[in-house]
């Protein structure tokens, strides 16, 4: 469907298995992983993990990227967009880290490419998505650009970002994309 898509400084590309000690070792960072679900299993569990997303991704139910810089092409990060909802044309996305390897406005741009992908290519016309309570930064964040707090539970904010805000938004946010 596409091999990858491309901001000012950064690009994402589809996860491969070979990425599985890259993901790894995010996951298990303790500076990057306090606001994410745990990983269990060593690097193997991960590349079998990624295969069988592999399967997904063939059906077109799950993607799985792998943000780089364009500068060095160095690994940065991931993001992942899942749980399509068809009744609702809405998608999950998540699985959002960056190193400390990121580039300025990697979390700006690779937000924007998940949008600007889902948004204007896959067709969705809302994005749902949880936050940890306590994750301040990334709450104002997902604010910041419109998304609006519909639910919570013990654990988390849930957030729905509606593709029109999206279109609004983004205006002004596009230098940020070439
Ligand atoms: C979540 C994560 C990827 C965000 O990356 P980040 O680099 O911390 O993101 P920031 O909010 O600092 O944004 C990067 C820059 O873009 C700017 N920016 C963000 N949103 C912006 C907007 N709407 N308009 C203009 N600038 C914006 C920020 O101000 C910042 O620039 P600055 O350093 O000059 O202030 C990163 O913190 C991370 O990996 N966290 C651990 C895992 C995690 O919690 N994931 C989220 C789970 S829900």
């Amino acid at each position: 469907m596409f091999d990858k898509i491309e901001a000012k400084t950064v690009g994402l590309r589809l996860v491969q298995p070979s990425d599985a000690e890259f993901i790894y070792n995010l996951r298990i960072n303790d500076n990057l992983n306090k606001y994410l679900s745990s990983v269990s299993g060593e690097v193997e569990n991960q590349r079998q993990w990624i295969e069988k997303y592999k399967e997904k991704e063939q059906n077109n139910e799950e993607f799985y990227f792998i943000i780089y810089r364009k500068d060095t092409q160095k690994t940065i990060g991931t993001v992942r967009l899942y749980d399509f909802i068809k009744e609702q044309n809405s998608f999950c996305w998540g699985s959002w880290i960056l190193n400390e390897n990121k580039t300025r406005y990697s979390a700006l741009e690779s937000a924007l490419l998940v949008y600007e992908l889902a948004f204007k290519k896959l067709g969705f016309e809302q994005s749902h998505f949880d936050v940890r309570k306590n994750n301040i930064k990334v709450i104002g964040f997902h604010k910041k650009f419109g998304a609006v707090k519909v639910d919570e539970n013990e654990l988390d904010y849930l957030f729905i970002y509606k593709k029109s805000d999206y279109l609004e938004y983004s205006k002004k946010l596009t230098r940020f994309l070439k």
